[in-house]
Formats: C-alpha cells, structure tokens, sequence
C-alpha cells in the first residue's frame, strides 16, 4: 500500500501551460513540504511519547528522541476519572488488501481475527485474481459470520476512489454487529492495509480502548495521526481527474501509479477556499458516532464533493471535515497508534512516498517498535519473517505453545488456508484457551502496560490543552 506525500516530478506535465507556469510555485512548496515532512516525522511515535512520558521519568531510549519540546503542561486538576470496569470495546476492522501485500494478508487475518469484533476486507486490483477467489470463497464456505468481504472496486492510490472506498466500508460494517455468537454493535471502526502487522492482540486493542472510555465517559473520540506543520495547500491549487471515476477498470487499472493522477487545470477558486485544509496519516480509529456521522450527513457530503479533484484526498478529507467542525475538532486525539517509520539515520532514503519495511532492518527498529505502544506497525513485506514471530511471542505476548500448535496444523502458503482461521477461531471459543489472546491484570505484557499508559497520557494531555 501506497500513498503519496506529494506528487512526484513525473506527475507534472509539460505541455499544459497555465500549469507550466504554477511549476516553479509547486517545487518550492514541495521543497518545503519535504522538509516540514521530515521534520514532523521525526517528531512521531516515540518522539511523541516521550514528551508525554518525561514527566513521570519513564522515558525509553528512543532512536528519535527528543529535547527541544517543553512539557510544561499541568496534569492536575483533571476532570477525568480513572477506573478499572471492564468495558466491553467490540472494534470493527478494515482492512484493504493489495497485489503488494495479499501474500501477507493469512497471517494477518489470522492474527487479527477475534470471535468479538467484526471485519471488512477489500481486494485491491490487480490483486491475483484465482487468489482471491479462493480467499472468498473460502471464508464465505466457512463458518465466519463477522468476516465480510466488501464488493471491488478499482482504486487509485491518493485519489478521491480511496476515500470512496473507505467510505463503503464503513457503510457495510454499519449494518453488521461484531462478534459471532456474542453479538453487539461495535464501538470503534480501524483502517488497515495488508502491509500492517499487529502488536497488540484485538482483545487486548479493545482493552486500551476500554481504558479511554473509563476515563472519560464519551465514546465519541477519534484517534488520528495529524501533521501540525504542513504546506498542503497548493495540492488543492490544481484539479486531478481520478481515473477510478470512469468505473472503467481497464482505463484505471492500466493507469500506472504514478501517471494517474495528473494536474489537468488550475482551481480557479483555489484563493476562495472558506475551510482550512488539514493533514493526517491515513490510518486511523473513528468511534462508531463519527462513522455515522461521516456517512450519513450533510456537511461530509459537501466536503466530500469539495475533494474530488484534490490529490492525496485519502490524506485529508477525513480530518478536514472533523478540524472542521467545532462539535467534532475537540474529539481527535492526535495519535493513531500506528508504529510507521520514514526515515532512519542509519539507512538511505528511498523513497518520499514508502515508508521503511521494517522486516528488512528488523535489528535498527526493534527496540523502537518494542517502546512504541503501538497496536500496529507498517510497513512488512516479507511473508512469516522473524519480526513478525518476534512480534507474537515478545511483544503482543503470544503463548508460543499455542502459536506452534495454530501454525504447525497448517503450513503457510501463498494460497489461503481456511484450516488456519477455522483453528483461531476454535481456540478463542474455548474459554480455557481464549485467555492466552487477552491479558488480565495478572498477566499484562509489557506492551500493553505501555500501550495503556500511553493512552491514558493522551487523553491527560488532550484535557489539559482543552480545558
Ligand atoms: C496466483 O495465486 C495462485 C494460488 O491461488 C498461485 O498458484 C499463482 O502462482 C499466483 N500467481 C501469481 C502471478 O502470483
Ligand atoms: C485507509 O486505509 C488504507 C490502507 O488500507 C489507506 O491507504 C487509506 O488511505 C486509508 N484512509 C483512507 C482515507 O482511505
Ligand atoms: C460526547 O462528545 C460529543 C462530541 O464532543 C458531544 O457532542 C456529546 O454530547 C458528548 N456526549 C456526552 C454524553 O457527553
Ligand atoms: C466562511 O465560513 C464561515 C464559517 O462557516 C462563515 O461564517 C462565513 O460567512 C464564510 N465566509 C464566506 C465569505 O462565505
Ligand atoms: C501456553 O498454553 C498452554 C496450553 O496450550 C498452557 O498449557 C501453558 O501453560 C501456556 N503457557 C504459558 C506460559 O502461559
Ligand atoms: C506498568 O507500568 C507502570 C509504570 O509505567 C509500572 O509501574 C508497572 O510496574 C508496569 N507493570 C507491568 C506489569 O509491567
């Protein structure tokens, strides 16, 4: 999975002039978003973390720390109530699977599946075909009421179809409760893509969940990753045509990535826009008001409307129209619990647009990921690496038994094995052995201890910037 920062250099064509002209604009703007980029990606995951944790002095040796951000912020006199009652947090997964990363996509479900929650998947094109039929038909033959896999359609990476899609998502999990036999609506909807690998087991992801809604006693809160800084404007300068809008699949899938999306006039409103354009990364948790909200009224609609020509929209328009709003700005906590990585001292850059795959430098990211607090990492490449045994056993606290038992029953392929699925789900219904996928207090790994903690110092940060 892709997303564009900024669209390359090939993107800009030459033959146009009014967009000729714009060139020279849009270059020093890129130059500048390259830098605030850089900057604010430094600034993320442990960066932010430490700042939240210097106070109480449990600072972890991060790769990216930092020292220049004063924490001068009052912790007491919060209205926010810690307590221990067990809620029961049901989250609804999405997760979009690519041609890039569908050999990835068994583990991953495997080990995001959980009898409580409920899942939406979508096959990007052009994913394998016989692949994927065999996935679908599979799940649908098998016993898997709260797997659902959403109807294609042909997507173009940073283009408004991704937000479309994104969108049907959430309106098909809207009409499915989470869980199997247990069943109830679930609270919190979470965007994947089958290069994210999980840290933290589902049940023990509701767990921090949990922890947030103890503490403040609303479950409208939305967690994403936001840019502070950043210079997105004249992305709404020029207007794009996304191919995927023909609904022809042969136009937008023979469209390479980078040739689909290309400047074909200057906005001439870009100077009247009345909203600010925000930032964020596109993964993010949206609490099941949020979703009905965006799916349903009014406002989103207009904006959604305003975003159709807009470049790298996936990026922005879900966060535009929440900053936008003065009810729903005071519910984003700006940290989505996803563990990514864009640069590294240590390595070259490859590219503005990919961010590291960490199973490649798995000995450079370890200790990072393993202070993160994260419940997902991004981005692996590589089908059952070490990191992602690493990760089970060490970080979301596996029982390696238990793994060795689920794994050895069905050797890994590149086709799917139903057998492999049909075993989770046969371990999480048996009470004895569904504990092994869900801490207690007794048995808090030191991932999730971290997790919490993290959760519960950005929400005490958020009031007290708030109030
Ligand atoms: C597509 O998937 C099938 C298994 O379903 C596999 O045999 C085949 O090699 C795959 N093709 C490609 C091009 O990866
Ligand atoms: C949702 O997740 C996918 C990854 O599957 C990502 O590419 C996309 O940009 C995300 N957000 C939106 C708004 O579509
Ligand atoms: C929860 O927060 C939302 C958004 O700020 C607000 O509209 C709603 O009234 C709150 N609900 C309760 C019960 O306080
Ligand atoms: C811009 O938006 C604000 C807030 O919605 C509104 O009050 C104002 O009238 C708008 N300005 C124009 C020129 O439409
Ligand atoms: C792992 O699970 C097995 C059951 O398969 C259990 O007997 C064993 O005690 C567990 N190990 C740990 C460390 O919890
Ligand atoms: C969890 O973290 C807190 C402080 O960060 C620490 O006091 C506690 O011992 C930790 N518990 C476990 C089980 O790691």
């Amino acid at each position: 999975m892709s997303h564009y920062l900024f669209p390359s250099r090939g993107d800009m064509p030459n033959s146009r002039p009014n967009v000729v002209m714009f060139r020279r604009i849009i270059f020093t703007s890129l130059a500048f978003t390259f830098l605030t980029v850089l900057c604010f990606i430094t600034l993320t995951v442990n960066g932010t973390l430490n700042i939240w944790f210097s106070r109480s002095g449990s600072t972890s040796e991060s790769l990216f720390s930092l020292s220049s951000f004063d924490s001068d912020i009052h912790f007491e006199n919060l209205r926010l109530r810690r307590s221990t009652s067990k809620l029961d947090v049901r989250i609804a997964y999405f997760i979009q699977v690519s041609t890039s990363n569908l050999h990835l996509f068994p583990r991953l479900l495997c080990n995001l599946y959980d009898t409580e929650h409920v899942y939406a998947v979508h096959f990007d094109c052009p994913c394998n075909q016989s692949a994927v039929d065999s996935i679908v038909k599979a799940i649908e033959l098998g016993n898997f009421p709260n797997i659902h896999i959403i109807p294609h359609e042909t997507l173009t990476y940073s283009g408004i179809s991704l937000v479309l899609n994104t969108l049907s998502a959430m309106t098909v999990l809207l009409k499915y409760p989470a869980g199997t036999s247990n069943q109830k609506e679930w609270d919190f909807f979470i965007n994947l893509s089958g290069s994210d690998y999980p840290l933290l087991t589902p049940c023990d992801q509701a767990k921090v969940l949990g922890e947030a809604l103890s503490m403040i006693h609303n479950s409208t809160i939305n967690f994403l990753q936001m840019f502070e800084h950043h210079d997105s404007d004249y992305r709404r300068s020029l207007l794009y045509l996304d191919p995927a809008l023909t609904m022809n699949s042969l136009v937008s899938e023979n469209c390479k990535e980078r040739e689909a999306l290309k400047p074909v006039q200057v906005h001439p409103f870009q100077h009247n826009f009345n909203f600010t354009l925000y930032k964020a990364e596109a993964w993010m948790i949206l609490s099941r008001e949020t979703v009905k909200y965006l799916t349903c009224e009014s406002f989103p609609r207009w904006m959604l409307a305003s975003f159709v020509n807009t470049v790298s929209s996936p990026e922005h328009y879900f966060v535009t129209v929440l900053k936008s709003s003065s009810i729903w700005k005071n519910t984003i906590y700006p940290f989505a619990f996803r563990y990514v990585r864009w640069i590294h001292p240590k390595l070259p850059r490859v590219s503005t647009q990919h961010p590291f795959e960490l199973d490649l430098h798995e000995d450079l990211f370890w200790d990072d990921i393993y202070e993160s607090g994260c419940w997902f990492a991004r981005k692996f490449s590589q089908q059952d690496s070490l990191l992602q045994s690493r990760i089970d056993s060490e970080i979301a606290g596996l029982n390696s038994t238990l793994l060795k038992d689920l794994f050895q029953s069905v050797t890994l392929e590149k086709s799917f094995s139903i057998e492999l699925l049909s075993k989770k789900k046969q371990f999480l219904e048996d009470r004895s052995l569904r504990k092994y996928f869900c801490s207690s207090p007794t048995s808090l790994s030191y991932h999730l201890n971290r997790s919490l903690e993290t959760m519960r110092a950005l929400i005490t940060r958020h009031f007290s910037v708030i109030i």
